[in-house]
């Protein structure tokens, strides 16, 4: 991005823009968040109900959330209170600046296991299994009070560095280069781990559903979580990163890519991690240590399996920074308008403060351990179920409505490049009626409200 008239950057390209919202897309959500939970819920039925929250939600936000940031050229609360100043929608960006500090100080302690992994293989300390196995080193590593802080005090630096001196431009430079490379590298991965000998119960798990999990009302929940936390969904990121770019782009490609891509880099990583699963005897429905578990187990058996470790966790590394970034930016983004702080401040005070608010997240897997909240069964799934099962799916209902009931439905047909065709009737249809009463009965059922 480049400084054009002194206060609000803007993009330099188009492709500058897709990069940084694909940059943002995907991330740990991908592959750590949707293989665990796809786990826990049952495999392919959640699956289903995932990719129809994606087309009938997620894709339509998408495109509510680069409208709303293109017309308006502010933050994520900002840009309510001008489009609409005095009504009660700025709701949705208070809301997410809330779920950005949230998600992003559990995102930083899940981003710091990847980095130490990075380091580990780095040093050869995973050439060989350990000696409780790679659950148990895991495990240990976790529930260590101080490791995990240090890496993830590490990746927070980074993350706050890049905000700081606002070199996002060299993200998305280096995104469109690391982005394809770890989508081969997984590619690469899911051959190799179907030849493990678990292909056909992971197959079986991710493509034929078992109808009895849709009785599990939890289920539909959590497809809508991962749908939004996958997507950098209902919480203002894509309306920021929508502000930044200039009149002459054209969105709905845009958003049709950014949900493409993500739901690809998940379904791949699914038939990276789940033969393995299946071929080391892993439960599937084990918790967030899923990938971390069983992307070792994958490497030990392969020749070079080093140098995979290496390159993968980079990788892996380097996909959720450009997600942190995002993350950080809503909410320096909010502070720098509000409170005229400069971006140098609000990125240290803004990213320090949420990396305290990791440290209990963190700690949660050791000291903490018997602390969480709302039925989770640690404080990182309490954080994380707040901030993406609730707060995103809320804010996604109050931009969906506020699109399209609370603007004019000519005007927004104009402003998002769709103008008055089938499609973007469609688009509003969806945004009017399908996306909010889905929203709302997953809320009442999954919630237990009645
Ligand atoms: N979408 C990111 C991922 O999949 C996480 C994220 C969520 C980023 C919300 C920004 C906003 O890893
Ligand atoms: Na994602």
């Amino acid at each position: 991005m480049s400084q054009l008239d002194g206060s609000r950057e803007q993009w330099n390209s188009r492709l500058g823009f897709i990069l940084a919202a694909m940059g943002s897309a995907v991330g740990l959500g991908n592959i750590w968040r949707f293989s665990y939970v796809t786990g826990e819920n049952g495999g392919a039925a959640f699956l289903l109900i995932y990719l129809l929250c994606i087309l009938l939600i997620g894709l339509p936000i998408i495109m509510a959330e680069f409208t709303i940031g293109r017309r308006a050229q502010s933050d994520a609360v900002g840009s309510f209170e001008k489009l609409a100043p005095g009504k009660p929608w700025v709701l949705a960006g208070i809301l997410g600046v809330a779920s950005a500090f949230i998600i992003l100080s559990f995102y930083g302690v899940v981003a710091g296991w990847s980095v130490f992994y990075f380091v580990q293989y780095l040093i050869g300390g995973l050439n060989a299994s350990p000696a409780d196995g790679f659950d148990g080193f895991f495990v240990g590593f976790i529930s260590n009070s101080w490791q995990p802080l240090i890496w993830q005090f590490l990746f927070m630096a980074f993350t706050i560095g890049i905000v700081f001196v606002g070199v996002k431009k060299g993200i998305e430079r280096a995104n469109k280069i690391l982005m394809p490379l770890l989508a081969i590298l997984v590619i690469v991965l899911a051959g190799y781990s179907m030849t493990l000998g678990g292909a056909q119960d992971a197959l079986a798990f991710l493509f034929s559903p078992d109808w009895s999990v849709l009785g599990d009302l939890d289920v539909y929940l959590a497809a809508l979580g991962q749908a939004f936390f996958s997507l950098s969904l209902g919480m203002g990121a894509l309306i920021t990163y929508g502000s930044y770019l200039k009149k002459e782009h054209k969105l709905p490609g845009a958003a049709a890519s950014v949900a493409t891509l993500d739901t690809l880099f998940a379904v791949i990583a699914g038939l990276m991690i789940f033969p393995a699963v299946f071929a080391f005897g892993i439960d599937p429905g084990s918790g967030a240590g899923l990938a971390f578990i069983t992307l070792p187990g994958i490497f030990d058996n392969m020749a070079l399996g080093q140098m995979y470790g290496i390159l993968f966790f980079f990788l892996l590394s380097a996909a959720a920074l450009s997600s942190a970034v995002s993350l950080l930016e809503v909410a320096v983004a909010y502070f720098i308008r509000k409170f005229d702080w400069s971006r140098k401040k609000a990125s240290l005070i803004i990213g320090g403060l949420i990396f305290l608010l990791g440290v209990p997240a963190s700690l949660g897997n050791g000291v903490l351990g018997g602390v969480s909240f709302f039925g989770q069964p640690d404080l990182i799934d309490s954080y994380d179920f707040l901030a993406s099962n609730i707060f995103l799916p809320l804010g996604g209902l109050i931009i969906a409505l506020f699109v399209g009931w609370g603007w004019k439905k000519a005007e927004v047909l104009k402003e998002s490049d769709f103008g008055n065709t089938g499609l973007g009737n469609t688009w509003i249809f969806l945004l009017r009626i399908v996306a909010p009463a889905l929203i709302l009965i997953v809320f009442i059922t999954g919630l237990g409200i009645f």
